[in-house]
């Protein structure tokens, strides 16, 4: 999704290196363009932009060299307008005396625009990120100034959205939250602003985390906010941050994605210890426990943390709790649910617009809402009731890896408690997953290799590691570009069985009480020239009918799914890798997706 950051420094300076520097802070979002506009002191603004990775991007426009007192930098996901040079962002006005750029949605663009060009303004792209930029102006030529146009210009603009714009001959930026996250830095000398924290922290942690119809005016001195509404200055004192910032470096990995997977016993032990110290526990599990019914709320892998989640309630507290794709909530449940009803939405970023949409229909509902998300003050934290954080630090790749190791565990952390169980075995788990990885490192390569150039797989589980196989199966898809359907394994012979020829490679998980049914399933894609591959603890049923096995270490049923997904996480790195592509950054795809 895309990203903002922007600057205003006390003199006239080299902006560029900071720039570049906020762009690199916000790439892991995901994005396919990047642009930087410096406002000079002599009223010029010097923009740059193009389709591309802000270090190639920098290289080849010169990002470095740029000097101006106030900078801003974007960085875009394509939603509305085709990536391209025109359509990246930052954007100018009519007369290039402004220049602004978003984050997230103006969904009346379309119309936007074609008023815009009516009334004789000049708009050079489709994208919506312009649109915010002459909705301003238009006040700005009606002699409004700048923080009433931007006021006004909010009433036309429809949609979740965050920008920041300055204009020539000021010496302020202005940054307004209507919906997408909006933080204001404060340093010496400068004062900065962005759609994320991370890209301000190197800075300053002095900070004002802006409000959804708040106006951030930024000078060298400071940040004033400006209700929306009432246009009237909000007292805001900023917060020191204190939080440890892990920096965003690879620690000696050639991809984020393999850190990721690598800290996933340190970031398993981290959440335990919290769980076991936070006072975040109890009031979450009250609500839980009182619920009538419990639904678990999530997209992509976080739904398939739920799909655990809810199999854990049931087996080891007896509850049981429904697992529904966010945006489906609404259309399954919306007319049944009401205030007895609890949602736990889960999401590693809190940013999510299907989950956010959901949160919105729970809580018009009257429904309890709990949450289990990662980044610390995301939009889903702060709309909870309550709240468990996942502890796992940034997690940079988009493919998610660690953030679903500590979901799950969360899951199994309440199931645990709801059931009033002895929860020992949780302890184990952070040595289980050291483990997990030393053996699947090498076990993976080969199969690696073999399956490099395939187009079309399937992995299938049951029961409890049927969501570890949909969990295998969204990996494999996202970073190898590869068809990997995750099933069911029982659904396997409903129809896609007749897609198995000679070689055709189908991945196993078994769980070790299900060895006798899967043992079915195996046969029926191996008596038919079909591969079976199954990531399984050793057993001597699975090898007598396997092809291949990847062995997972000996441990309780219900921390075998935690392990289970580790060699297909290692199994979609090392194929992304083996075919040339970017595991860490996938094509078309964002960390963090915060439109409809
Ligand atoms: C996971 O590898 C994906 N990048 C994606 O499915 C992700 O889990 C989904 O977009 C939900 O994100 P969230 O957890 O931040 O809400």
């Amino acid at each position: 999704m895309c990203g903002i950051f922007g600057i205003v420094t006390r003199e006239e300076r080299t902006l560029g290196p900071v720039l570049i520097e906020a762009g690199r802070r916000l790439a892991y979002r995901g994005y396919d363009s990047v642009g930087c506009a410096v406002l000079c002191d002599d009223g010029t603004i010097d923009l740059r932009k193009d389709v591309g990775r802000v270090e190639e991007v920098a290289e080849r426009l010169g990002f470095a060299e740029m000097r101006g007192r106030r900078g801003i930098t974007q960085l875009r996901w394509a939603t509305f307008g085709a990536p391209s040079r025109t359509n990246a962002q930052p954007h100018l006005d009519s007369e290039g005396r402004m220049v602004g750029a978003h984050n997230g949605n103006v969904v009346n663009n379309v119309e936007l625009r074609e008023r815009f060009i009516a009334e004789g303004m000049t708009v050079r792209s489709t994208n919506d990120g312009e649109s915010c930029v002459h909705a301003v102006e238009r006040y700005r030529r009606a002699g409004d100034d700048m923080v009433t146009a931007i006021r006004k210009a909010a009433n036309d603009l429809h949609g979740d959205y965050a920008f920041v714009i300055g204009e020539a001959g000021d010496d302020r930026l202005y940054a307004i939250k209507m919906g997408s996250g909006l933080v204001a830095g404060i340093g010496d000398g400068f004062t900065c602003v962005s759609s994320d924290l991370p890209s301000i922290l190197p800075l300053t942690r002095r900070v004002i985390r802006l409000n959804d119809g708040e106006i951030a005016v930024l000078d060298a001195d400071g940040v004033t906010v400006v209700g929306v509404e009432t246009g009237e200055t909000v007292h805001r004192e900023p917060e020191l941050v204190e939080d440890d910032m892990e920096t965003a470096e690879k620690g000696g990995f050639p991809h984020f994605m393999l850190k990721e997977i690598h800290e996933q016993p340190k970031v398993a032990g981290d959440l335990l210890h919290l769980l076991g110290e936070s006072k975040h526990v109890v009031p979450f599990l009250e609500m839980a426990g009182r619920a009538r019914h419990l639904y678990l709320v999530g997209c992509g892998t976080s739904h398939h943390a739920c799909l655990e989640g809810a199999v854990y309630l049931n087996r080891l507290a007896g509850r049981s709790a429904t697992p529904v794709l966010a945006p489906q909530f609404i259309a399954q449940y919306g007319a049944s649910v009401g205030p007895e009803d609890v949602g736990i939405f889960v999401s590693q970023s809190g940013e999510t617009k299907d989950v956010l949409n959901a949160v919105e229909a729970a809580r018009a509902r009257g429904m309890g809402v709990l949450a289990l998300a990662n980044v610390l003050g995301s939009t889903l934290m702060n709309a909870a009731d309550h709240y468990l954080p996942l502890a796992c630090g940034y997690e940079i790749s988009v493919p998610a890896t660690k953030t679903f190791t500590n979901q799950v565990i969360a899951f199994l952390f309440i199931a645990h408690r709801l059931g009033n169980r002895d929860a020992d075995c949780l302890a184990r788990i952070p040595a289980l997953l050291e483990a997990a990885i030393e053996r699947a490192l090498p076990q993976v390569e080969a199969i690696a290799r073999e399956l490099a150039d395939r187009e079309d797989l399937y992995c299938l589980g049951y029961g409890l590691t049927f969501g570890i196989a949909l969990e295998g199966a969204l990996k494999l898809k996202e970073i190898t570009y590869a068809h990997c359907e995750g099933m069911l394994s029982t659904e396997f012979k409903h129809g896609p069985l007749s897609a198995v020829t000679e070689g055709y490679p189908v991945l196993f998980v078994p769980g070790p009480e299900d060895v006798p049914v899967m043992i079915s399933a195996i046969n029926e894609v191996t008596c038919r020239g079909g591969r079976a591959i199954c990531i399984a603890e050793p057993d001597p049923r699975i090898e007598a009918n396997a092809d291949h096995v990847v062995e997972l270490p000996a441990a309780p049923p219900e921390v075998n799914p935690l392990l289970a997904v580790v060699p297909l996480q290692l199994l979609a790195y090392r194929l992304s890798v083996l075919r040339g592509h970017d595991p860490d950054f996938p094509r078309n795809l964002s960390k963090t997706l915060t439109v409809d």
